[in-house]
C-alpha cells in the first residue's frame, strides 16, 4: 500500500493541532459513505471501485478492442474533469519518449485554432478513431473540436465505417453529445449523474481511453478498491491515510499555509499533479476559502522555482510524491578522465542519486520553513495508481468538508462562460 508521513509537517504545528481534526475528519468520512453532507447526489465515487465489476470492465475492454484494431491514433475530445485522469493515467503508464499503440491524442481542452490546425494535419496521415467525452454534452471546447474531428473522420472514413470508431462517454438522456450519439448510432458509455467531473476517472471517462491505450484497468481498479477499504470510515484516524492527509492540509491552512505545492521526482507524474491540482481546487477553491493548488516537477524546477520555494513568502507547504522502485535499473558509468568530476558516484544507480536529491531537497525546505507530507509509493504501476486516485478523492472529500465548503459542486466556473456566450452572440445570452 502506498503510505503518508506527516511527521515532517507536524513540527511546525503545535502540538495535537492534527489530531483536533480527528473526529470532525472521521464524521466527514461517514458522512461521505451515508451521503448525510453537502453535495449528496455527487458521491457515486465514494463506491465506485467496489461498484466497478468484471462483466463492465469486460464491455470496456470489448470496445477497446474494436478501436484497437480499427486506429493507430485515437482522439480523446474532453476537457477537465473529461480528459485530466485519463491523461495522467496514460502518461504515468508510458514510456517517456514512446507513444502508447495507438496513440492517444487529446483535443477539446482548449480553443486554440492552431492546435485544431495541426492536430487536423496530423490526422490526415492517420487512421483515427475519437472518443467524446461530456458529461453535460454541451461543453464549448469539447463540442468544437468534436464537429472537426467527426468531419474529418468522416471524410476519410467514410459515414458508415466513422461509426465504428466514434464513441460517446456521455450522460444517459441529455445534452448534445447524447443527441448526435443516438442519431448516429455510435458505441456510447454513461457517466453516471451522481459523479462529478472531476471525481469521474474510474469511470469509463478514464477507464475508456486508459484501456485503449493498453493499461491495465482492472489492475487499476483493484487498487482503488484497496484504498476504498483501507480509508473507510471504519478505519481509524490513524490509520485513515486519507483523513489523516485531510486533516493535516486544514490544521496547516488554519496556520497560515495557504499553498499546496504537488511535487514529484517523476517526470510521467506531471499530469496527475495537473489532474490533482483540479480536483482540489474546483472542489475547495469557493465561499472566498481553499489552499491554492500548485505543483512543480523536481528536480526541473528547482533550477526555476526552487528560489522561491526555499525563500519565498512562508505561506506554503508541499506534499512530495515519492516512488520507492523505478521500473528500470541504470548506474552512473565510471570515467576516466573524470572531466566532469562525477566520478564519486560512479557506479550508484541513477535513482540512488535522484533519492538523495529528494532528501537534500526535503532537509532544504524544511530549514526553509516549508513543512513537507510525503506520499510513498512503492512502484509506479496501475494498481498504485489506482490507490493514489482514490486516497486523493477521499482526502479531497473529507477536507472539502473540514473546510465547511461543499465540495462537489462549482458554481465559479459558469462565470467565464457567460460572458464568452454573450461575447459570440449565443442566443439567449
Ligand atoms: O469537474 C468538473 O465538473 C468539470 O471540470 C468538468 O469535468 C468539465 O467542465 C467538463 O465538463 P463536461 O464533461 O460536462 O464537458
Amino acid at each position: 500500500m502506498i503510505k503518508l508521513d506527516i511527521s515532517k509537517a507536524t513540527q511546525f504545528l503545535p502540538q495535537g493541532a492534527v489530531e483536533k481534526y480527528a473526529d470532525r475528519a472521521m464524521q466527514a468520512a461517514k458522512a461521505l459513505e451515508d451521503a448525510t453532507c453537502a453535495g449528496n447526489d455527487f458521491l457515486g465515487w465514494v463506491t465506485l471501485p467496489t461498484d466497478t465489476d468484471a462483466p463492465f470492465i469486460d464491455k470496456l475492454r470489448e470496445c477497446s478492442q474494436t478501436l484497437r484494431e480499427l486506429c493507430d491514433t485515437i482522439v480523446v475530445a474532453g476537457i477537465g474533469g473529461s480528459y485530466l485522469g485519463a491523461k495522467a493515467v496514460i502518461e504515468a503508464l508510458s514510456n517517456n519518449f514512446l507513444p502508447t499503440t495507438p496513440q492517444i491524442l487529446f483535443a477539446g481542452n482548449n480553443i486554440s485554432e492552431d492546435y485544431l490546425f495541426e492536430l487536423q494535419e496530423l490526422l490526415k496521415t492517420r487512421r483515427f478513431g475519437v472518443i467524446n467525452i461530456s458529461k453535460s454534452g454541451t461543453t464549448t471546447e469539447t463540442a468544437l473540436a468534436f464537429r472537426l474531428l467527426k468531419k474529418q473522420c468522416e471524410q476519410q472514413r467514410g459515414k458508415e465505417e466513422a461509426r465504428k470508431v466514434i464513441v460517446a462517454v456521455t450522460d444517459a438522456h441529455k445534452g448534445a453529445a447524447r443527441i448526435t450519439c443516438d442519431k448516429e448510432g455510435y458505441t456510447s458509455f454513461v457517466i453516471p449523474d451522481n459523479v462529478g467531473g472531476r471525481f469521474s476517472v474510474l469511470t469509463p471517462v478514464g477507464l475508456l481511453p486508459i484501456d485503449c491505450a493498453g493499461f491495465d484497468i482492472a489492475a487499476l481498479v483493484q487498487g482503488a478498491r484497496d484504498m476504498q477499504q483501507a480509508t473507510a470510515s471504519t478505519v481509524p484516524f490513524e490509520q485513515n491515510l486519507s483523513a489523516i492527509y485531510a486533516a493535516t492540509r486544514n490544521a496547516l491552512y488554519q496556520s497560515g499555509k495557504k499553498i499546496e505545492i504537488l511535487a514529484n521526482y517523476q517526470p510521467k507524474l506531471h499530469f496527475i499533479a495537473e489532474w490533482w491540482k483540479q480536483l482540489y481546487g474546483e472542489s475547495e477553491g469557493k465561499d472566498g476559502k481553499g489552499i491554492f493548488p500548485a505543483s512543480v516537477d523536481l528536480t526541473t524546477d528547482l533550477h526555476s522555482m526552487g528560489q522561491w520555494i526555499q525563500d519565498g513568502e512562508r505561506t506554503i507547504f508541499e506534499t512530495v510524491i515519492s516512488v520507492e522502485q523505478p521500473e528500470h535499473t541504470l548506474a552512473v558509468p565510471t570515467d576516466e578522465e573524470n572531466l566532469d568530476g562525477l566520478n564519486y558516484i560512479a557506479g550508484k544507480r541513477v535513482d540512488e542519486v535522484n533519492k538523495m536529491a529528494e532528501l537534500g531537497t526535503q532537509m532544504a525546505h524544511i530549514d526553509g520553513g516549508v513543512p513537507n507530507l510525503r506520499i510513498i509509493m512503492p512502484r509506479l504501476d496501475a494498481y498504485h495508481l489506482g490507490q493514489l486516485i482514490y486516497f486523493f478523492e477521499k482526502g479531497c472529500g473529507i477536507s472539502g468538508l473540514l473546510l465547511d465548503v461543499n465540495p462537489f459542486d462549482q458554481p465559479g466556473v459558469e462565470a467565464y462562460k457567460k460572458n464568452m456566450f454573450r461575447l459570440l452572440g449565443k442566443p439567449g445570452y
